[in-house]
C-alpha cells in the first residue's frame, strides 16, 4: 500500500516540477494576466504605512501568503516536507500539508508529515485529508501534525483521470459535514487546479465550511499529470477544464459576502503582482505549490526563503504604489478585466 501510494507521490512531484519548467519558469500567460490595475501616478503610500496582516475566518495572519498543500508519504516527499517547512518556519508564512491518506493507510509514513510540524513548532500548519475521511481520520490526520487547520481537497477531475480514482462523489458532501461537526480547528475546502464556482462555494457554507480555497486552473494541472501517469493518455482533452482563480473570485464574491465565508486563493500564482490581483478580488490570502517546489527543487531551501521574503516584500511595495494600506484596502482598488475573463464575467451576469 504505502509503495503504491509513495511512488505516486514522487511522480506528482516530478511531473508538477516538469509542468512547471515546460511553463517557462512559470511565466506563461494564464488569466491573471487578464486582471489590470489601473496605475493611479499619485496614489501612493509610504511603506511604513502597509500592514500586510489579514484575516481568514477570524484567525488573524501576519502574511496573505501561504506555501499550499502538495506532499509526504515517501522517503524523498517527506525531505521536501522538509525544506517547505524550514523556508514557513524563516519567513512566517502558514503552510498545508499533503494529502495524509498514505499515513492513515499506513502510519509508518508518520515522519514524512511530522517533520512539517517538527521543524516550524510555532507556525501555522494545514493538515489535509480526501474528501472520503471520516472524522476520525482527520482528526488523526489533525493530531499527527498539531494542525491549526484542515483542508479537505475536492478532486474529482483528478480522481476520473487517474486508472485507480475514484468512481463515486456522491457522499463527499455529507462527509464534508461530519468532518465541520466533529472538529474544533477551522476546516478549509480546497479544489485541486480546477476551480470553485459560486454554487460550490454556496453548497460548501450548507455544509458548515468557513473558509474555501478556490484553486483554479492556470497553474499546476492535475489532468495532464495523471494522464501522463496513465498507459494510455486518454483524457488530454481535459487541459483546459475548470475556471481560473480570478474568474473564482470574481464569481464566488457575492456568495462569501452573503455567507460569511473566507475566500483563499490559488492556482496559477506566478509571482508577487498576482497575488495582489487576488487580494484585490477579495482573497484573504493567497496560496502557492507549483513555483515554490520548482524553486526548492531547483535551486533549494536557501532560495526558496529568499524568494518567499522577496515576495513578502514585493506584495508590500505593490500596495505602497497602489495606495492600500490594508489588505481589504485592495477590494477599492480600480481593476480592469479584459479578454475572456471579462468574458466569463459578462457571461455570468457579474458587473
Ligand atoms: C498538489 N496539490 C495538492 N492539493 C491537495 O489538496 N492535496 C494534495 O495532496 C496535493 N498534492 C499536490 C502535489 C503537488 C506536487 C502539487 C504541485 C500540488 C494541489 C495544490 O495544493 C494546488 O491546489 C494546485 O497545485 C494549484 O496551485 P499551483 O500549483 O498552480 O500553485
Amino acid at each position: 500500500m504505502s509503495q503504491i501510494y509513495g511512488s505516486r507521490k514522487d511522480d506528482h512531484v516530478r511531473l508538477a516540477v516538469e509542468q512547471h519548467h515546460l511553463r517557462s519558469a512559470g511565466l506563461e500567460l494564464n488569466q491573471f494576466d487578464e486582471v489590470r490595475f489601473v496605475h493611479h501616478a499619485l496614489a501612493g503610500s509610504a511603506e511604513s504605512a502597509v500592514s500586510l496582516g489579514t484575516e481568514v475566518a477570524g484567525i488573524a495572519w501576519d502574511v496573505p501568503l501561504y506555501i499550499n498543500a502538495m506532499t509526504g508519504g515517501s522517503a524523498g516527499t517527506g525531505e521536501i516536507n522538509r525544506g517547505l517547512a524550514i523556508a514557513a518556519r524563516q519567513t512566517g508564512v502558514p503552510i498545508a500539508s499533503g494529502s495524509m491518506s498514505a499515513y492513515l493507510a499506513e502510519p509508518a509514513v508518520a515522519p514524512t508529515y511530522r517533520v512539517l510540524r517538527e521543524e516550524n513548532p510555532d507556525g501555522f500548519v494545514i493538515a489535509n485529508v480526501n474528501a472520503n475521511a471520516t472524522p476520525e481520520m482527520a482528526q488523526r490526520a489533525v493530531d499527527l501534525i498539531a494542525a491549526n487547520a484542515l483542508q479537505i481537497h475536492i478532486n474529482t477531475i483528478q480522481e476520473i483521470v487517474m486508472p485507480e480514482g475514484d468512481r463515486d462523489f456522491s457522499a463527499w458532501p455529507e462527509h464534508i459535514a461530519r468532518i465541520v461537526d466533529a472538529l474544533d480547528v477551522p476546516v478549509i475546502v480546497k479544489e485541486v487546479g480546477f476551480g470553485m464556482s459560486a454554487a460550490a462555494v454556496a453548497r460548501a457554507a450548507d455544509l458548515g465550511v468557513s473558509i474555501v480555497d478556490v484553486s483554479g486552473r492556470g497553474g499546476t494541472n492535475f489532468a495532464t499529470i495523471e494522464n501522463a501517469r496513465r498507459p494510455h493518455e486518454d483524457f488530454a482533452y481535459l487541459g483546459d477544464w475548470g475556471q481560473s482563480a480570478p474568474a473564482c473570485l470574481i464569481d464566488a464574491a457575492d456568495v462569501a459576502r452573503q455567507r460569511e465565508l473566507s475566500l483563499l486563493a490559488s492556482g496559477g500564482v506566478r509571482h508577487p503582482l498576482d497575488v495582489v490581483r487576488a487580494l484585490a478580488l477579495g482573497a484573504r490570502a493567497v496560496g502557492v505549490s507549483g513555483y515554490f517546489l520548482s524553486v526548492l527543487q531547483s535551486a533549494g531551501v536557501d532560495a526558496l526563503v529568499s524568494t518567499i521574503g522577496d515576495w513578502i516584500t514585493q506584495i508590500r511595495q505593490l500596495m505602497v504604489v497602489l495606495g492600500a494600506r490594508t489588505v481589504p484596502d485592495l477590494a477599492q482598488t480600480d481593476l480592469l478585466l479584459s479578454g475572456n475573463l471579462a468574458e466569463f464575467s459578462r457571461l455570468r451576469g457579474i458587473d
